[in-house]
């Protein structure tokens, strides 16, 4: 088979040669924005009168043809024929004869292949930020729910203050936002045309890139053309923010798989989300958290990889930049696959209220509202902490808690303590009067949830 490119050429390369340059096997994906980018150049085209209008209106029949077969999956696609643009070229040209030769006029694969990563990213990117802002909603509601649920609040993963578990689940609420808020930020500079920057030079032809960027959908067009075919930041931009996300997510899945331990035991998977052991009939584990935790590998990998391809490369294009794709398709495919299934899981999944209650008062999470009443009855605070962690002490030789202890014991180490320690001792109290800004205090949670709602629902 003779190739596209072929006129300068003696030799045509070995089979196994042209597999290893090929890209078809994973660019195929590019299909429908590759098609969608030839109707808009060839439009252009014939506005510009570069083509006349019946030249340009073959090749959108043919182009509207091959479109229909793409979405039906009718279109056969061979390494021969290299990646995608040349692919769908010469299904063009079987389908219409050689004025679908013309379509290529004032183009090149390079800016081609640009405008189709735009293309392709900006409807995933639209995509992943309703999927976080679903993500959202779910948590809010659970929120919602368990705003007066006392829950340990941990550092160093040492039990530290109770905590609504409204605010914990709050916490996440704000790093998903500024998830959303990263996305839909990038999307300024995904939401930009490289169509008829040409191969890097621009064209001779009196093209109109304004009018294709506009027919795409496109908000504007790179300014410089050498920019416009080697730029891949807004693919690595994507990447990044994607593991920032995968982060997000995997330290969330952490806390699920820990709190669905024998050892904590404050949440239960919903079945669908578990499986159980081949081996251990008792089993039931938390799968699919450990596999959205495990695939945050594959998303830094990818974001790793891109960096490390782009570093050497010259302006402007040069074949390495064929390695942005796959890294790219795996990354959409699986952020939009953990955000569902993350969702669906926290959606299900049964919060064990009375399990939490019962831990924080089996702990000294308490000992720092010991400390602030003596601190707030004039006491120095440093010296207040040497008295209460003494009488942490105590309670710890005796196996018993800070609530158990006698209000004697109390005046014996300090005589500021009176029988209202017992009520500032309670976690729910302890909770509540965090009311600080941004603190734990329950009309705190309740105002950064109404608020959290109202941001989501504004938009
Ligand atoms: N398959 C190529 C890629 O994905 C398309 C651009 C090819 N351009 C070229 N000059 N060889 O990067």
């Amino acid at each position: 088979m003779t190739k596209l490119w072929g006129g300068r050429f003696t030799k045509r390369p070995e089979q196994w040669i042209d597999e290893f340059g090929a890209s078809i096997s994973f660019d195929q994906h590019l299909v429908e924005e590759d098609i969608e980018g030839s109707l808009a150049h060839v439009t252009m085209l014939e506005k510009c009168s570069i083509l006349s209008g019946d030249e340009a209106s073959q090749i959108k029949k043919g182009l509207q043809t091959l479109l229909e077969k793409a979405k039906k999956k009718e279109l056969t696609f061979s390494a021969q024929y290299e990646d995608i643009h040349l692919n769908l070229e010469k299904l063009l040209i079987d389908e219409i004869g050689p004025v679908g030769g013309k379509l290529h006029t004032g183009r090149s694969r390079n800016d081609q292949v640009a405008t189709d990563m735009h293309l392709y990213l900006k409807k995933h990117v639209q995509q992943i930020v309703g999927l976080i802002e679903n993500l959202e909603d779910v948590l809010l509601t659970k929120a919602d729910q368990h705003v007066e649920t006392i829950f340990p609040g941990y550092t160093h993963l040492q039990r530290a203050q109770p905590v609504s578990f409204a605010h914990h689940l709050m916490a996440y609420v704000s790093m998903f936002k500024r998830d959303a808020e990263r996305y839909a930020e990038s999307l300024k500079r995904i939401d930009l045309s490289p169509l008829g920057a040409g191969a890097l030079a621009g064209t001779t032809f009196p093209i109109d890139r304004h009018y294709s960027a506009e027919l795409l959908g496109f908000n504007g067009i790179y300014q410089n053309s050498m920019d416009a075919v080697s730029d891949r930041d807004f693919i690595l931009e994507f990447l990044s923010n994607s593991s920032i996300l995968m982060m997000h997510l995997s330290r969330f899945c952490e806390e699920l798989i820990l709190w669905s331990s024998q050892e904590f035991q404050f949440i239960e998977m919903d079945d669908t989300y578990a499986t159980g052991s081949s081996i251990m009939p008792q089993k039931k584990n938390p799968d699919m958290a450990e596999l959205i935790r495990g695939k945050t590998g594959r998303v830094y990998g990818h974001l790793f990889s891109l960096l490390t391809v782009l570093k050497g490369t010259p302006l402007t294009y040069n074949k390495d930049l064929q390695e942005d794709k796959e890294g790219m398709f795996d990354t959409v495919t699986t952020i939009e696959g953990c955000l569902t299934i993350f969702a669906g899981m926290i959606e299900t999944m049964t919060v064990k209220t009375n399990v939490m209650e019962k831990a924080t008062k089996q702990d000294f999470s308490n000992a720092t509202e010991l400390a602030d009443y003596l601190a707030s009855k004039g006491m120095p605070f440093r010296e207040a902490h040497e008295v209460v962690g003494k009488l942490v002490l105590v309670c710890i030789q005796k196996n018993i808690y800070l609530m158990d202890l006698p209000l004697e014991q109390y005046k014996e180490a300090s005589d500021l303590f009176e029988e209202d320690i017992y009520h500032v001792l309670s976690p729910k109290t302890a909770v509540n009067r965090r009311n600080s800004a941004g603190g734990t205090g329950f009309e705190q949670v309740k105002k950064a949830i109404q608020l959290a709602k109202d941001e989501l629902h504004e938009k």
